[in-house]
């Protein structure tokens, strides 16, 4: 990322010691998102860098909603919330992935997507990884082309890199 991007979006986030639990740090996004400047910026250079060659921008639940959502905007192109299983109304694909402790499921909606069609994925954080790839995958299940995964921050001691390995990873912070 651009550095003067990169230095406003880590001026815009804050972190929170031991939430929601103790012991983990949580990165916290409202600042950036307070900040019209910081989000702008942020959604110009995924449109700089994906318009004219993705078909939707998909945004994973919660906050790759907020990104996603301003960027598939900014390109003139539709939105797919790729959704916690049991939010949206059938019929629905869906997958399970693991999570530190226990499984996790998230969906996209039938036909929401139309073969061949091309997506960037969009989310806030980038932690193990687990999320992106299921996200991905799913989307791939219903016959989408994933171009890449954008992401705000990604953490890089937890590795998600190798849940992605041969997919385009873009990610404007790495903490
Ligand atoms: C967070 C974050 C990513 C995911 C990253 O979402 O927004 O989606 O975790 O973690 P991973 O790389 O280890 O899979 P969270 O599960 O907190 O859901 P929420 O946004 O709905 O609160």
């Amino acid at each position: 990322a651009p550095d003067a991007l990169r230095s406003l979006v880590e001026s815009r986030i804050r972190d929170v010691q031991d939430f929601p639990t103790p012991g983990i740090l949580f990165k916290d996004i409202g600042p950036l998102l307070a900040d019209p400047e910081a989000f702008a910026a942020i959604v110009a250079d995924g449109a700089r860098r994906h318009t004219g060659r993705v078909d939707f921008v998909a945004g994973i639940e919660a906050r790759g909603f907020i990104f996603g959502a301003g960027l598939a905007h900014a390109m003139g192109v539709g939105f797919i919330p790729v959704r916690k299983a049991g939010k949206l109304p059938g019929p629905t694909v869906e997958v399970s992935y693991d999570l530190e402790y226990g499984q996790a499921r998230i969906a996209v909606q039938e036909g929401a997507v139309a073969p061949g069609s091309r997506i960037v994925v969009v989310d806030d954080v980038l932690a193990t990884g687990g999320t992106a790839a299921a996200a991905c995958a799913l989307l791939e299940l219903v016959g989408a082309e994933i171009v890449g995964l954008d992401v705000v921050m990604e953490l890089a001691a937890l590795g998600g890199r190798s849940a992605l390995v041969g997919r385009e990873v873009y990610s404007l912070t790495v903490a």
